[in-house]
This record gives C-alpha cells, structure tokens and sequence, in this order.
C-alpha cells in the first residue's frame, strides 16, 4: 500500500498562532449575539468576567485579532503529545466496501487522552501569570477535569473539580487520574455550595448535570479572591485554544496529498474540539484558497440542543449564575439521561457553533446510542482505536458518509476528529457487548418544560 497511515507533523512545523473565528465573522456573513448581563440585560463587560477569569483569557474571549501567538510555555507543554496524528482509515475503509478516502484526526494521544488539554494548558498558563492560586472547574465524563488538573500541575496551582455525579460513580478512574495529577474531586451536586445545597433539597437522588456542577464550580470561585474558574468548551477563547487541531490538519492532509475534503465530520457537546476542527477550514474559505467543504455536527438524540433545540438566549448554568448566551439550548434546567456520552450531555451549545449553524455553513444530526456503538464497533475491529463514546458520534457521522459513497460510487474524501479514547469508557463497551445498552431520545414533552423556563430577554 503506497498512500501512508499515519501522517507525522514534524514538531517545528507545528502551529506558532490561534486561528480567532471573531475575525472573519463579516467576512462569513455570521452574527454572534454578545452575551448578555442577567441583572441589566445589557451586553457583559471584562469587569463582569474578571472575578472570574485572568484579564488575558477575558481579552481573547472578546479580541478580534486574526492570529493571537500561543506563548512560548504553552508550546512547550503541548510538544508532550502535539502534534497530533492524522490517519488515513485504510482498513475501515476496506471493511467498509466504500469508495470513501476516510482520514481521522487522533487527539486522544494527549495525557488526558482527548483534545480538552488543547485549552486547559493555555487556561492554566495565563492564571499562572496573573497570580491565580487555585482553579475550579466542572467535569461530565471527566475529561476536561482531567485535562485541567494535568494542566494546573504543570503550572503550580490547586485545581478542584465538581463531577457530574452519575460520571463520579461510573467512572472511578477518572477520579483517580484527576487525584493523581493532584486535584481534589468533589460529586456534583454536593453540600459545599449553596447551589448544590438547593438541588439536593429538591431532589436529594440527583445524579446532577454539568448545568449543575458549573453553578458549584462558579459560586465557589466568585467568592474566594485566590481562586478562578475554568470552562472546557462553549466560550470563544476555549474553542479558539482548540483550533491547532484544524491547522495541522490542514497541513497534514497537504503532506498526505489528499484531496481537499468533500466533508469534515465531528461531534458537538459545548463546540469546542468541533470548532477547533472546522474553523481554520472556514478561513481557507475567506482567503480564497479552497471552498468550504460540507461540515457535519453530530450530537447524541438524548441531548439534542443543535437538533431540537431553541435558538434563544439563555444560561450557561441551572443555578442561573452564568450570562446569558444567544446558543441553541434545552433549557438550562435540562437533566439529561445517563447516556454514556458523559462529555456531550450539556444543555446548551457554544454561541458561536450555534451561530454557524443558522447561517446554515453547518449541518447538525443526531444519533442514539446503539447505532453510535454499532459504529465505533466497526472502527474499533478494522483500526484498533477504540473511540471515546463522545468522538463515536463522529465515527458515526463518518460512517453515514462513507455507506452513501458506498451508494452512489463516489469516492469523496471523508475527514472527521476522533476527538478522545474509551479507555475510561471501558464499563459502556461492557454494556454493549453485554446487550445492556439502552437507546434513548429526549421526549418532546421534557423539552418543551425545560423550554418554558427560559428567560424573557428583549
Ligand atoms: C472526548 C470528548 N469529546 C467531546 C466532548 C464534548 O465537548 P466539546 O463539544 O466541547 O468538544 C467531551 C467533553 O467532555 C469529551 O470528553
């Protein structure tokens, strides 16, 4: 076989600068809402984020410089695993029977084992710079508590994380990562916040949300001068943080020769490894140097905020701490299932993905759970990889692609962003392979409730 496996970036040519979607937002005819002070309903300012973020991280939240430069220690913290590999799926391809050129991007190489340190790195940098002595954070599955607790360890500071409870009892190694790396994990809801109090004494079974877990992580970060908060996904800066992804990607499709691709393919719980995987893709678009290809956000039918959501404002967090963010939403009071896609069950959808989408430059779907295994199963026998149940809905989506190529005879080239690994994630394999897996969608009736509670804004 001549075409290559696995395409190697050399780290000197690994990427100096962040692509800022904020920056060709007119060019792509996209308009982001800003977010909105709940109290005053007047646009937020830094003065509002800074109790809790580093000036620095509130600035590229909001900047509209092109390339912003990765600092010089964050670059070196990220040679631990970057740049990333990109694989051409030779073999699924062949199981396949499809005239598809399938190539998948592996962030799951990283110490955490997903894309989440592509910002917990920067984020703990920056906090470091400014003083910051202890960080808090929410975690679904736990693999941006565990992308952050690594990345506080590199940079000295205290990292405490609130666990989305149903995460916290299924996956008790994740917890230990996290405790390794020298963070302290709390379950979410818990006793230590007022926020977590008030869910407790309404339903003291709880098995908690990241909706929920943010409102703890926040509350105790607003209150204690020595501590910041830090989100994994949804914001501006976070999903900038992730666009190294795209720009290598971008490079090593060149190396590989490929063709530009037809579609690019990821998976969306709050947009991050999804934007960092597209964006520089739409900025090839804007200079004129290649045509945006199709792009395809998959999310899970037991969290379909892209699919069934409303486009509305409304808050990051159930406690209502948060902005309000114009975002595709559930609602935020939304308790979604236990599924096993722990990263992808959030309520909401980061402003900008959401934009994106009704501008109509990105498609949405959904898939349950069974046919998101039935996927990764067919991946996991021919490539070996095993894919975190989050970046399975992107193998999905891939696979939708490569079986109607099999259909129509089109060799279209295929790339999406297997955006982690299930080595955590070995207790849902389990499930399947024992035939206990459920498939389950969003009632209409739950989304219309948690709907009607959304704020009145205008
Ligand atoms: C492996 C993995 N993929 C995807 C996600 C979803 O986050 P995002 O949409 O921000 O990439 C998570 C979130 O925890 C995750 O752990």
């Amino acid at each position: 076989m001549s075409e290559p496996t696995k395409i190697f970036l050399p780290e000197k040519d690994a990427p100096t600068h962040w692509y800022n979607l904020n920056a060709d937002l007119g060019a792509l005819g996209v308009d982001v809402p800003p977010p909105l002070h709940p109290g005053t309903g007047q646009p937020v300012g830094p003065e509002d984020l800074a109790p809790l973020f580093p000036m620095e991280l509130i600035k590229q939240e909001v900047g509209g410089e092109r390339y912003v430069e990765i600092p010089e220690e964050v670059r070196q913290v990220y040679r631990l695993w970057r740049p990333t590999p990109l694989y051409r799926a030779h073999r699924w391809e062949k199981a396949l029977g499809t005239p598809a050129k399938i190539f998948y991007k592996y962030e799951g190489v990283s110490p955490s084992g997903s894309h989440k340190p592509n910002t917990s790195v920067p984020q703990a940098y920056y906090n470091a710079q400014e003083g910051t002595k202890r960080i808090t954070t929410e975690t679904g599955a736990g693999q941006w508590g565990s992308a952050l607790s690594f990345a506080c360890q590199m940079f000295d500071i205290a990292c405490k994380v609130y666990m989305v409870k149903v995460s916290f009892q299924q996956k008790p190694y994740r917890r230990a990562l996290m405790e390794t790396w020298g963070a302290s994990v709390v379950p979410s809801p818990s006793d230590q916040t007022a926020a977590g109090r008030a869910i407790l004494a309404k339903q003291p079974e709880s098995t908690g949300s990241l909706g929920i877990a943010i409102s703890e992580a926040v509350e105790e970060a607003a209150q204690r001068d020595d501590t910041k908060y830090a989100l994994g996904s949804v914001l501006n800066h976070v999903l900038m943080h992730q666009t190294v992804i795209g720009q290598e990607v971008i490079r090593q499709l060149e190396m590989a020769g490929a063709d530009w691709p037809d579609v690019l393919v990821g998976c969306t719980g709050g947009g991050s490894n999804f934007a960092g995987f597209i964006y520089p893709f739409l900025a090839e678009d804007v200079d004129g140097r290649h045509a945006k290809p199709r792009i395809v956000a998959v999310e899970p039918a037991a969290s379909p905020s892209l699919t069934r959501g409303r486009y509305a404002y409304d808050f990051g967090d159930t406690g209502q701490m948060t902005p309000l963010m114009k975002m595709h939403t559930l609602g935020h009071d939304f308790i979604p299932a236990p599924i096993h896609a722990g990263g992808l069950r959030y309520h909401g959808m980061s402003p900008q993905v959401s934009a994106l989408v009704e501008a109509g430059l990105v498609e949405a779907k959904s898939t349950t759970q069974m046919p998101m295994f039935d996927a990764c199963m067919g991946f996991v026998r021919s490539e070996g990889i095993l894919p975190a149940p989050e970046a399975g809905h992107a193998v999905w989506g891939a696979l939708q692609e490569a079986l109607a190529c099999k259909e129509s005879g089109e060799a279209r080239t295929v790339v999406f962003n297997l955006c982690g690994h299930g080595h955590f994630d070995l207790s849902a394999y389990d499930a399947y392979l024992g035939g206990q897996l459920e498939d389950y969608e969003y009632p209409e009736a739950a989304i219309a409730e948690s709907l009607a509670a959304l704020p009145h804004v205008g």
